[in-house]
């Protein structure tokens, strides 16, 4: 059966007209307004931070202020060329269809199929993390280099595709191929990074590999499926957004847009509120799986949704090892998955379920992480509370446990049992009374100073009468970053507090309400912030996803986030016409920035591509690739 769609396009996108009035001026005065206090009490210069509204009352102190990172800014602008700052280089390290086996073939993009893509590099790589190797070393020129493969475009992967593509199973078979996962050996030399393709570590994960269902939702009558009898081995992964790194050396992978890949019908179903709240089945922007192949179809196959939106812990040190999906963490359409020890040894996970009006998680572990014990770490992720956050005005955040049985999560709800909780964690966070938030995508934790950064990169559809502190501008176009402050470095306190850091948009337009740094510069300000990273002097790495519909080009901006030069985004890297940037992660010396240029020429088609990026070969279409960032001559990146 052919199906058709409209052409592809972004899942995270939804574009709606702005809204030119914003009026937030007194909600912002009440979150922005600690630093100023500080101010009036005589802190120092250093400890203000200096946030304020452009060309504002900071600005008569920025004269002496300056930023920490050196860079050179990069021209804001768009064209079919990654850039990034003089006396840089960027590495073009793996490319959609590059063979990661001495067996694989070469590739050929009039030639694909299953059996190749399997043993190549996946499409649309988003998170990206540099593992050293050996497992627990530090070594910045050796390791292991695992990325994610979130979705596909099959009108920019197969030739001849039209606007409107007819997708025939085959052709499905071989996208549903190029989703999950790439595991890879990398070493650097003088002539810089290259992908070590005989290693035994080396390693594809698909939507088919086999996996296990782990924690409280494992086993139970919900997750019994048509292919998976025992509710506890399960089949691959996709939609694989952003992800995290343990302390153990796994990495967990972050289940998202799940709801695009079904067809069928819903109505009737026992899982009919689960799959509404998800959005489930999705609008079409792609090909659901489901129209061709029966495990994706609702009517066949009804409970199969609930095998997916879960974190998935992957064990990248052993090649046979089966991946985890760690039910405790919840259920939703996770962006991201950051760890943290806490001073007590507890692990600690922060998430955000990227959506208009969804929530951050948080988990914090029963038992301790064991730093000379591996084995006793492997299952950390299982035994926790699971939380979600409550924002107010008054700067407090509180983290409403999720627990079955507690508040409102008993049956008189509809909840059984712990695993219902994690299965319908939306609707349980829903209940707990969780602030609504402009789509969280990553929430990282800064390794010098303690504290939590929330990027939400925006939502249109919030009306006037839905604003708060949190989520301070209606029809939210561009997106901001929140900082949460744990008590005494506490992250598993019931209670935070919480300031603006930055309101994304153009500084120079009123109307978009933009609040960063005085001295941002006509390069500097930012839109649609969604993955971030932190380098080891704690300053925030953060990339965007949403600027081509703005005009100019998504790319990486980085910013002190304490000191003179905090909220001073600077612009390091622009992506080629079409792309997001995703992952950026360092090596532990941070002489080497790896970050992930995903959907290049998005929009455009094979036939007539609006980039050729990276090989820029007639006849070749753009090709997603992870990039290497590296100064020329060597050093540290942003010194
Ligand atoms: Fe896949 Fe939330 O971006
Ligand atoms: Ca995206
Ligand atoms: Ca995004
Ligand atoms: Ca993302």
């Amino acid at each position: 059966m052919a199906v058709s769609y409209r052409h592809q396009r972004d899942p995270d996108d939804e574009p709606v007209s702005p809204d030119s009035a914003s009026t937030f001026e007194d909600i912002l005065r009440l979150r922005f307004s600690r630093r100023q206090t500080l101010r009036t009490l005589g802190a120092g210069a250093a400890i203000l931070g200096l946030v304020s509204s452009h060309r504002g009352w900071a600005r008569e102190m920025s004269a002496h202020v300056a930023s920490s990172l050196r860079f050179a800014e990069v021209p804001r602008g768009r064209d079919e060329r990654l850039h990034v700052p003089a006396g840089y280089q960027a590495q073009v390290l793996l490319r959609w269809g590059e063979p990661l086996f001495p067996h694989a073939p070469v590739f050929d993009p009039g030639r694909q199929s299953v059996q190749s893509q399997q043993l190549q590099f996946g499409y649309n790589n988003d998170f990206v993390a540099y593992l050293p190797l050996p497992r627990g070393a530090t070594a910045s020129d050796h390791g292991l280099l695992t990325v994610n493969h979130e979705y596909t475009l099959g009108s920019l992967m197969f030739p001849n595709a039209p606007h409107r593509i007819s997708s025939s199973a085959p052709q499905v078979a071989v996208e549903i191929m190029a989703h999950g996962m790439s595991i890879v050996e990398l070493k650097r030399s003088a002539g810089g990074w290259r992908v070590i393709i005989d290693s035994g570590f080396n390693r594809r994960i698909t939507p088919v590999t086999q996996m296990r269902i782990a924690g409280p939702a494992a086993g139970h009558r919900r997750m019994k499926t048509r292919y998976s009898p025992d509710g506890v081995t399960t089949w691959g992964t996709y939609a694989n957004c952003s992800g995290g790194v343990t302390p153990w050396g796994t990495v967990l992978t972050a289940e998202e847009n799940i709801q695009f890949y079904f067809a069928g019908n819903i109505n009737g179903l026992p899982e009919a509120e689960n799959y509404r709240r998800f959005g489930l089945p999705g609008k079409l922007l792609f090909i659901p799986w489901g129209a061709h192949y029966q495990r994706w179809n609702l009517d066949v196959n009804p409970n199969e949704p609930l095998h997916a939106g879960w974190i998935v812990e992957v064990d990248p040190f052993d090649p046979r090892s089966v991946p985890l999906k760690r039910t405790a963490l919840g259920r939703c359409k996770h962006e991201g998955c950051s760890v943290h020890i806490n001073t007590d040894n507890r692990i600690v996970c922060y998430m955000g379920d990227d959506q208009e009006y969804e929530y951050i998680y948080r988990f914090v572990s029963r038992d301790r992480y064991k730093a000379n014990d591996r084995s006793a770490n492997l299952d950390l992720l299982d035994d926790g509370v699971l939380s979600v956050a409550e924002f107010d005005a008054d700067g407090k955040v509180t983290w409403h446990r999720l627990v079955f049985g507690h508040g409102p999560l008993t049956k008189r709800n509809g909840f059984h049992s712990q695993a219902d909780v994690v299965i319908d964690v939306r609707k349980a966070a829903d209940l707990v009374g969780a602030t609504r938030m402009d789509r969280p995508e990553s929430v990282n934790v800064n390794p010098v100073t303690g504290s939590v950064f929330v990027v939400l990169t925006a939502n249109q559809l919030r009306i006037r009468a839905e604003v708060d502190a949190a989520n301070p501008r209606a029809q939210n176009m561009f997106g901001h970053i929140i900082e949460l402050l744990p008590p005494n470095g506490d992250h598993s306190a019931p209670q935070f507090t919480w300031e603006l850091f930055l309101l994304a948009g153009d500084p120079e337009h009123p109307d978009h309400g933009a609040r960063y740094h005085d001295d941002v510069s006509a390069h500097g300000w930012l839109i649609n912030p969604d993955n971030c990273t932190f380098d080891r002097d704690g300053r925030l790495w953060i990339a965007s996803d949403g600027a081509n519909q703005h005009g100019f080009a998504d790319g990486v901006w980085a910013t002190d986030v304490t000191g003179p030069g905090r909220a001073l985004t600077r612009h390091f890297l622009r992506a080629p016409v079409g792309a997001e940037v995703c992952g950026p992660f360092f090596t532990p010396d941070n002489t080497t920035f790896f970050c992930a240029i995903q959907h290049p020429g998005e929009g455009s088609t094979f036939t007539h591509p609006a980039t050729r990026w990276p090989d820029f070969q007639p006849d070749y279409p753009p090709r997603p690739a992870v990039v290497a960032v590296t100064k020329n001559g060597g050093g540290i990146v942003g010194s």
